[in-house]
């Protein structure tokens, strides 16, 4: 592709990234509603769920309003993952998505996530029973391998769509990276330039504004975007992307009150989801503390440190205000 038209962009979607502790139905609602074409929930523990863990099953609440949605699954053992692939086709999400890509060590070390860049066959006998397992399509989110020396994602993605995966999503790092230096998606665009792919490629790692993003579908060709981090304290990035790819100008600069409206929705969307109020604020902190609208105002250490120990939704909403007052 070397151009994109208003009239094609509706063909280049932009999802909202599983993100554990994050993605929540809440903040998914928020991002849909901002243009997220498709969510994925938080991943779940195959083992967990097959073992029924109250806290596990609860992740497999999606809405009708959130279509297209995706429950994600991680897990070591075929079994289990057929097993829990089978208990979330019963929540029917548009897609089960599974995880190869986490790299942190209580998931990659026991095997499970990235650990399974490690043991490519173990990948692929997982995937091709999930695959057979379910009538639902069946997609993998994984890195570009386990470190430096072992990118093995060009070859591994044509293994994965012989399995009969429907779509792959590749985060630009290796497990070795964790979430250091910067997303290659050089290997991303040859996974998708390979002409033996017919699969959709999804793009993921570091798009955090327009510009990036519009660089990543006309560059590498991808067949959609995946957007993680950029969302916190921002669900609005999807308009401001989507406004952008149309149009090539800016979304129209968003005054803080109607930024601190947002965020107050969010944390009472968390709040009900949670069903306790200082664990509600609690889990919305991660947004406060990384939305850009937050960062860079002058003279706000103070009411910054203020607003992340802010433990009642009273508290946290007189700061928002007072946000608006002092910098809006
Ligand atoms: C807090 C957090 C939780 C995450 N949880 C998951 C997860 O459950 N499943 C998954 O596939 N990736 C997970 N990721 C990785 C993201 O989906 C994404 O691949 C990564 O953040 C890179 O994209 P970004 O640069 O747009 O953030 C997580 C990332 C973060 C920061």
């Amino acid at each position: 592709m070397s151009h994109l038209s208003p009239s094609q962009t509706s063909h280049f979607p932009l999802y909202l990234a599983p993100m554990e502790d994050v993605t929540d139905p809440a903040f998914r609602m928020l991002c849909k509603r901002f243009g997220a074409d498709r969510v994925y929930t938080e991943f779940v523990n195959a083992d967990a769920l097959v073992r029924d863990v109250a806290s596990t099953t609860r992740k497999l609440q999606i809405s009708e309003d959130e279509r297209p949605v995706a429950i994600q699954i991680y897990g070591r053992e075929a079994e289990s993952m057929v097993q829990a692939a089978k208990i979330v086709e019963q929540a029917q999400p548009d897609f089960i998505d599974i995880n190869f890509g986490c790299p942190v060590k209580k998931v990659a070390g026991k095997g499970a996530g990235a650990g399974l860049l490690r043991d490519v066959p173990k990948m692929l006998q997982i995937t091709k029973a999930v695959v057979k397992a379910v009538q639902l399509p069946v997609t993998v989110k994984t890195r570009l391998g386990w470190n430096d020396e072992e990118k093995i994602i060009v070859d591994l993605a044509e293994a994965l769509q012989d399995c009969g995966i429907k779509e792959l999503a590749i985060h630009g790092r290796t497990r070795s990276q964790m979430y250091r230096g910067e997303a290659d998606w050089e290997l991303i665009g040859q996974v998708k330039n390979n002409p033996r792919m017919h699969i959709p490629i999804i793009g993921n790692g570091d798009v955090t504004t327009p510009e990036r993003a519009y660089e990543c579908f006309q560059k590498y060709n991808v067949d959609a975007i995946m957007i993680g981090r950029a969302t916190f304290g921002n669900p609005w990035i999807f308009e401001d992307i989507r406004h952008y790819l149309e149009t090539h100008e800016h979304y129209p600069e968003r005054s803080m009150r109607w930024c601190m409206d947002i965020l107050k929705e969010h944390v009472e969307a968390s709040i009900q989801w949670i069903g306790d109020e200082r664990k509600g604020i609690v889990h919305s902190r991660r947004h406060f503390a990384n939305s850009p609208v937050l960062k860079g105002l002058f003279d706000f250490k103070q009411t910054r440190i203020d607003l992340l120990r802010a433990d009642s939704k009273q508290e946290v909403f007189q700061i928002m205000d007072f946000i608006v007052d002092k910098w809006g």
